[in-house]
């Protein structure tokens, strides 16, 4: 019932003429995909090139960050409605990496998925404990608070296209990917958050991906267990062979 979604998240990589090469070559590799719902979130200035290259094909473009407001004084931000205005249908909030270098904390994750939602931008907000958290025995706890205030004040009927992404911050660009065991149990957390906030519906049909040194050969190995609905991948997603193997291997499981 819940559609597997791999999304690609490029970080500061690739010009748009870099971009738009990447999808020459990954189009006719992933020709066949339709179970699959494929996300590229590339920089900013690859967005245009990117939305005009994937017009009428099954790949959607995503933003990897946004300002919640729609427009405003506030240098080197973009809006929510620029977003649209090209064609941009997903948005990244709350990435590990915007928590920990650009000061993103759980009220600004909340501010931006309101104003993603109210944007019709489909979500896909990024949770995940460190590893002192891990050791420490806190994930459940940074979990629950990170999901409880990023929906917080937000009626469960426009949580439709919630998209929630669990990345263990000590997994990702580590090579050091969380076990199976690990990973359902960290989306089990999540999916009881939701449905203790939002109700048991919206619970079941909020996809949750993992994300953290996704690769091909563990995409199947996740992608194929109960609570987890598609992958979010960083480093292996740059290399067109790459990232659709991923999203062969995590669809075989499918
Ligand atoms: P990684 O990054 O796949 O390179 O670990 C994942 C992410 O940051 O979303």
């Amino acid at each position: 019932m819940r559609k597997l979604l791999i999304a690609a998240n490029w970080k500061m990589y690739k010009t748009p003429v870099e971009s738009t090469a990447f999808l020459t070559s990954f189009f006719p590799l992933v020709k066949n995909n339709t179970s699959t719902e494929i996300v590229l979130c590339p920089s900013m200035t690859s967005l245009p090139a990117l939305v005009d290259a994937a017009r009428g094909k099954t790949v959607s473009i995503g933003a990897q960050n946004m300002h919640w407001l729609a427009e405003g004084a506030y240098t080197g931000e973009t809006s929510p409605t620029m977003l649209t205005a090209i064609g941009v249908t997903h948005v990244l909030i709350g990435h590990s990496e915007r928590r920990q270098y650009f000061n993103e904390t759980d009220t600004t994750v909340n501010l931006k998925l309101k104003s993603a939602l109210a944007h019709s931008l489909l979500p896909i907000v990024c949770v995940g404990e460190h590893l002192n958290e891990r050791e420490q025995n806190l994930t459940a706890d940074v979990l629950n608070l990170q999901v409880s205030v990023a929906l917080e004040g937000i009626n469960p009927a426009a949580l439709g296209s919630l998209v929630i992404a669990y990345e263990p911050v000590w997994a990702i660009g580590t090579g050091r990917t969380a076990t199976p065991e690990i990973a359902e149990e960290a989306h089990k957390i999540i999916r009881a958050k939701v449905a203790s906030i939002a109700g048991s519906d919206i619970a079941a049909s909020t996809r949750i991906l993992y994300g953290g040194s996704v690769k091909p050969d563990n995409a199947q190995t996740l992608c194929c267990l109960e609570d987890i609905d598609g992958a979010l991948v960083g480093g292996a997603s740059l290399d067109p062979a790459s990232f659709s193997q991923i999203i062969a291997n995590a669809t075989q499981t499918a």
